[in-house]
């Protein structure tokens, strides 16, 4: 994948019989290894977005294209198929299966991935070695979100979405995340598209879109700056 293109996009839910728009119209395009990250205020349609362009869900109106691909003419089966291939999820609810331990849940990111990736080592970078047999109701919210990002990072998709994945750590926690997915994005190529409410976690990014009541109000080009380096808001 070169890149992914946004044309007049929007997300259009029924409210009242009235139609509201999660997403308008938004126009955008995203080249292979950058760093896109979303800020907006809650509530201004950044998890719809990302939700439409991982192919989790449908756009009511316009186009969306990987490469040269329109992906909202694909049916049902063949969209799982291409968010299967593609995408990789740190969801802002974690999504992780309850009765499955740290390691297993881990473990079935890693067995959907293209290539072998090393299970242990990914959870020792989350810092969930020793919770590792330990089950979702046993773990903390923020624990439950690093082994959301371990099983995101095992699976080593071509893009991965990130909601909010900081959003429950500690800043130390939170940097060594950020790190390693600085660390895939230049080792795999893997395409990021972030979401968080932290401004300083922006200035990771290539770019930064910001959205207001389901539009791009503004597009802000950035140089990168290391996880490591960033003001912890
Ligand atoms: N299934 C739905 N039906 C109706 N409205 C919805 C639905 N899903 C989302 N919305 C509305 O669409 C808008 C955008 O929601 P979205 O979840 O994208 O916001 P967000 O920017 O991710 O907010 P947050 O920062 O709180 O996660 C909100 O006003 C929300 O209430
Ligand atoms: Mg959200």
């Amino acid at each position: 994948m070169e890149k992914i293109v946004l044309k007049n996009v929007s997300k259009i839910y029924m409210i009242d019989e009235k139609p509201f728009y999660a997403l308008k119209k938004v126009n955008f395009e995203i080249k292979k290894q950058e760093i896109i990250v979303v800020l907006g205020p809650s509530g201004s349609g950044k998890t719809t977005l990302l939700n439409l362009i991982s192919g989790l869900d449908r756009v009511s109106e316009g186009n969306l294209y990987y490469d040269d691909v329109d992906i909202t003419k694909f049916n049902d089966a063949k969209l799982t198929k291409h968010r299967q291939k593609k995408s990789g999820f740190i969801f802002q609810n974690y999504n992780l299966l309850e009765y499955l331990t740290v390691y297993q849940n881990v473990l079935v990111g890693s067995n959907v991935a293209q290539e072998k990736v090393d299970v242990s080592e990914i959870i020792k970078v989350v810092g969930m070695t020793k919770h590792q047999h330990k089950y979702m109701h046993q773990l903390s919210g923020g624990e439950q979100q690093r082994v959301s990002i371990a099983r995101a990072i095992a699976k080593n998709p071509e893009v991965l979405f990130c909601d909010e994945p900081t959003g429950a750590l500690d800043e130390t926690t939170g940097k060594n995340v950020l790190d390693k997915l600085v660390d895939i994005n230049q080792k795999m190529q893997t395409t990021i598209v972030l979401v968080t409410h932290n401004p300083g976690i922006a200035k990771i990014g290539d770019r930064i879109i910001k959205m207001n009541s389901g539009e791009i109000t503004e597009v802000i080009k950035n140089k990168r700056i290391k996880p490591q380096d960033i003001e912890w808001a």
